[in-house]
C-alpha cells in the first residue's frame, strides 16, 4: 500500500527531496546545494540544468535511504523558491539563459520604465504587488530584451516561462515529450501578471510588459493531479498532486489554515505570512497581498505577506565573503563571545529593502562602529538584524489586522539558533514557537499532494499532526527593547538613498 508522500523542495540554496509518512513525520531526506552565480553586483543566477540534475539525484537519495520504491509513494508534491524565472525552448528543452533569481536587482531600469506611467503601485489593486525587481515579471522582460533571438522565438510560441516548480514539473512529466506546463495559484501570484480575483493571467498587463501569453504556464490549484512522472523517472507513473511556493507551503505545513494564523520562515530570507482566509486584503503598511492556497475546486485562500530579502544569507555572507565563520551554526558561538552588539547594527539591504520599506535605492550598512567593536559584536549584529527586520514586519501585520499576534510560529534553517530565537522573543515581546517538524516547507507540499490523492482526507487530519517542540518566552524589559528598536530604525535610515547614477 502506497502511503508515503515525497516532497521536492527546490529552494534558493539547495534542492531537497523529503519522504513523509501519514503522521507527517520525516522518513528520509536527500539534499544537494547548487551554485550561486554572481556575474556582477546585484545579479544572482542559477543554472536550471544543474537544478534539474540535483532534483533527480535527491529523489534517488531519499528513496534509497528509506529503502522505498515508487510503489510506496502515493504522490509527489513540489515546492519551490518563488519568483525565480526560467525561460526555456520547448522544442529542445534547453534554457535560453540562466534562471534569474528572486534576489536579483538587474531589472531596476525596467521597473522604472514601467512605473513611469502610474507609479510602482499601478497594478497593485489587481495583482497585490508593487512593481519591483523581486517578482518574476520584469525578469522575463529582461531575458526577452537581452538574450539574442529570445523575443522572436517567444513571439513564435517556442519559449516557455516558469518558476522552478514549473521547470521541475515540465521535466518530471516528460519535458519535450509531452511535459506538463503548469503552475499553481501561489506561484502565479508572484509574477505581477495574475488577477487575484479571477486567478487568471491579465492580458492587459502582459501587453504593457510585452510578454506573449503563450510563454506562460496554465494556472492550476495547489492540490490536484497535474500529471504523472515520466517513464524514465525513479518515480514513474506516480502522480504529481501538489504545488505551493515555498513560503505558502511552510504556512500550509504549519497548519495555519485559519484566518489570523501566521508563521515566519527563517531561510535565505524571512517571510511572514498572515492568513486572511477567502478575503483579499490590501495592506496599508507595506505588505504584499498574495495567494495562500487553493485546494482543488474549493475557494482560494489569501494572505498578507511580509518579505525580508536577506536574513540567513547574511550568515552565509559572513561565512563566504568575510570568512569570519566556517559554517552557519558557528555564528552562534561567535556571537556568544560577547554580551551584546557593542553598539553595532547591520542593515543587510543587499537587494534594497523589501517589507515594510520597499526601498530599491537602499544598500547594506554596518553602523555604530567604534574601536571597541570586534567580530563577536558583528556576529551578534548579523543575528539581531534578522530579529529586528522581523519585528518591523510583525508591526505592519498587527497594524493591518488590528489584532496583535500573541505568539509566532517559526520554521526554517535559522531557528536552530537559540541565541537568535531568544533575542527574537525578546524583541517581539511575544513567545516564539517551534514545531517538531521544522521542515514545514516540504511538509506543506507533501500535505497538498497527499490531500489530492486521499492520503489525508481533510485539514483536520493535518492539524492533528502539528506538535509543538519548544518555545522561547520574552525576557527583556520594555525600556531596553524600545531603546534597541530606536537604534535599529536609525540604522535603517542610514541605508536609504545610496543607489544612484554614481553607484552604477
Ligand atoms: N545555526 C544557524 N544559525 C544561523 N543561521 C543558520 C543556521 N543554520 C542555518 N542558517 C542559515 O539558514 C539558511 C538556511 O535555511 P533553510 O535551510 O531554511 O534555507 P533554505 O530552505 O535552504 O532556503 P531556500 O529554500 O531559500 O534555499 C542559510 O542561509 C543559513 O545561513
Ligand atoms: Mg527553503
Amino acid at each position: 500500500m502506497a502511503d508515503y508522500v515525497i516532497a521536492i523542495d527546490q529552494g534558493t540554496t539547495s534542492s531537497r527531496a523529503i519522504i513523509f509518512d501519514t503522521k507527517g513525520s520525516i522518513v528520509s531526506t536527500g539534499q544537494l546545494e547548487h551554485e550561486q552565480i554572481f556575474p556582477r553586483a546585484g545579479w544572482v543566477e542559477h543554472d536550471p540544468q544543474e537544478i534539474w540534475r540535483n532534483v533527480r539525484e535527491v529523489i534517488g537519495q531519499a528513496l534509497s535511504k528509506a529503502n522505498l520504491t515508487r510503489h510506496d509513494i502515493a504522490a509527489i508534491g513540489i515546492t519551490n523558491q518563488r519568483e525565480t524565472a526560467v525561460v526555456w525552448d520547448k522544442t529542445t528543452g534547453e534554457p535560453v539563459y540562466n534562471a534569474i533569481v528572486w534576489q536579483d536587482t538587474r531589472t531596476q531600469d525596467i521597473v522604472d520604465r514601467l512605473a513611469a506611467d502610474g507609479g510602482v503601485e499601478r497594478f497593485k489593486d489587481i495583482v497585490g504587488l508593487p512593481l519591483a525587481t523581486y517578482f518574476s515579471g520584469t525578469k522575463i522582460v529582461w531575458i526577452l530584451e537581452n538574450v539574442e533571438g529570445a523575443r522572436e522565438k517567444a513571439e513564435a510560441g517556442d519559449l516557455l516561462f516558469g518558476t522552478t516548480d514549473s521547470w521541475v514539473l515540465w521535466n518530471l512529466t516528460g519535458g519535450v515529450d509531452g511535459g506538463v506546463h503548469a503552475t499553481d495559484v501561489t506561484n502565479a501570484s508572484r509574477t505581477l501578471f495574475m488577477d487575484l480575483e479571477t486567478l487568471s493571467w491579465r492580458d492587459d498587463i502582459l501587453e504593457v510588459f510585452g510578454v506573449p501569453r503563450s510563454m506562460l504556464p496554465e494556472i492550476r490549484s495547489s492540490s490536484e493531479v497535474y500529471g504523472t512522472a515520466e517513464s524514465r523517472s525513479l518515480l514513474r507513473e506516480t502522480p504529481i498532486a501538489g504545488i505551493l511556493g515555498d513560503q505558502q507551503a511552510a504556512t500550509f505545513g504549519q497548519a495555519a489554515y485559519d484566518k489570523g494564523e501566521a508563521k515566519n520562515t527563517y531561510g535565505t530570507g524571512n517571510f511572514i505570512i498572515f492568513n486572511t482566509d477567502t478575503e483579499i486584503v490590501h495592506s496599508k503598511n507595506g505588505l504584499l497581498t498574495t495567494l495562500g492556497y487553493k485546494l482543488g475546486d474549493e475557494p482560494a485562500h489569501y494572505a498578507l505577506e511580509g518579505s525580508i530579502a536577506v536574513t540567513g544569507s547574511l550568515v552565509q555572507w559572513l561565512r563566504d565573503n568575510l570568512g569570519l565563520i566556517s559554517s552557519a551554526p558557528e555564528v552562534e558561538r561567535l556571537a556568544e563571545t560577547v554580551d551584546d552588539n557593542g553598539g553595532a547594527y547591520f542593515v543587510p539591504a543587499f537587494s534594497g529593502l523589501f517589507a515594510p520599506y520597499w526601498r530599491s535605492d537602499a544598500r547594506g550598512a554596518l553602523v555604530g562602529l567604534t574601536r571597541y567593536v570586534n567580530k563577536g559584536h558583528i556576529a551578534r549584529a548579523v543575528l539581531e538584524a534578522t530579529a529586528f527586520q522581523t519585528r518591523e514586519v510583525i508591526d505592519a501585520v498587527n497594524a493591518d489586522s488590528g489584532v496583535p499576534l500573541t505568539e509566532l510560529k517559526v520554521d526554517g534553517g535559522m531557528i536552530a539558533n537559540n541565541l537568535l530565537m531568544q533575542f527574537q522573543a525578546d524583541i517581539l515581546g511575544v513567545p516564539v514557537i517551534r514545531p517538531v517538524v521544522a521542515e514545514t516547507t516540504a511538509l506543506g507540499a507533501a500535505y497538498a499532494a497527499g490531500l489530492a490523492v486521499g492520503v489525508w482526507s481533510n485539514l483536520d487530519d493535518l492539524r492533528a499532526n502539528w506538535q509543538e517542540d519548544s518555545r522561547w518566552e520574552p525576557q527583556m524589559d520594555d525600556a531596553e527593547r524600545e531603546r534597541l528598536l530606536r537604534n535599529w530604525k536609525k540604522a535603517v535610515t542610514k541605508t536609504f538613498d545610496w543607489e544612484d547614477a554614481d553607484t552604477k
